[in-house]
């Protein structure tokens, strides 16, 4: 099978979840780590940087803003960076990640007294019980291979009343919205990322991934039923994107 045709079988059945995916995800962000800040800034018409922002405002880290905080599935840390330099938080970032490569490309972005970058699986976090004062995580609990285990790692590690916000990408419900996404998604995207990163695979998973995650509603009830207390959600920019948060009773 030529490469590029095993690539993208590898790619379906990675976004469909299943054994491979955990390591085929791995791979891949490990393989684009280099460009993966330009594509991301490119391909979101750099609209993701004001999707960081608003879901970090949803965090409240005012409420406890010495405490140490973790940005899960923390990539190139552009959302620890962006917690640390936010004027008045006084506490730390642990920025955990299992694709090294991503944390390296990220190094230096944030402040390395309060940025600690950490290489591991949101599935066995090396953090204790009820250390977290908040968790975040932007774009990447859609990779995790086990969504459900993820969310009780993290409520494991959050403290209670600390919250946990996620940023990820949805479908949009309007018809008109949905099939301009939907070209853009499936026809620009992979082909625009395809030619900046060298990774073909990579940019038709992301499409694929967020069309197998759970529609706003069901995770929503993943969370509560995972433990998390006061789950509420609001989509943005018309509805391409949304942020849940919930609470650790
Ligand atoms: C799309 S990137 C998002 C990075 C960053 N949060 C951002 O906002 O740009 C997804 C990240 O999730 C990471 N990831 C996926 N599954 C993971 C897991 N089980 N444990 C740790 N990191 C994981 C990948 O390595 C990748 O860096």
């Amino acid at each position: 099978m030529p490469v590029s045709e095993l690539e993208s079988a590898e790619a379906r059945a990675a976004a469909a979840g299943g054994e491979t995916k955990r390591e085929y995800v791995q791979r891949i962000f490990s393989e684009i780590a280099p460009r993966y800040d330009l594509l991301n800034h490119v391909l979101s018409l750099n609209i993701d940087r004001s999707w960081r922002r608003r879901a970090i405002a949803a965090l409240e880290w005012r409420r406890a803003p010495g405490g140490t905080y973790l940005d899960l599935c923390a990539g190139t840390l552009d959302v620890a960076a962006e917690l640390a330099r936010r004027p008045g938080f006084a506490g730390r970032v642990i920025g955990a990640d299992f694709a090294e490569p991503m944390l390296r490309a990220g190094s230096g972005k944030g402040p390395p007294s309060v940025v600690t970058p950490v290489a591991a699986d949101a599935l066995d976090l090396p953090l204790g019980d009820s250390t977290m004062a908040g968790a975040i995580v932007a774009f990447g609990i859609r990779n995790v291979a086990n969504l459900d285990a993820a969310l009780h790692e993290v409520l494991r590690v959050l403290a209670p009343g600390g919250r946990f916000v996620i940023l990820e990408f949805t479908t949009p419900r309007s018809a008109v919205v949905r099939a301009l996404y939907h070209f853009y998604f499936h026809r620009v995207l992979p082909r625009v990322g395809a030619v900046v990163s060298g990774h073909r695979s990579a940019y038709e998973y992301l499409p694929r991934s967020v069309a197998n995650f759970p529609i706003e509603e069901d995770l929503a009830a993943r969370m509560r039923a995972a433990g998390f207390g006061s789950v509420v959600w609001r989509t943005l920019s018309l509805g391409v994107a949304a942020i849940h948060t919930g609470v650790r009773p």
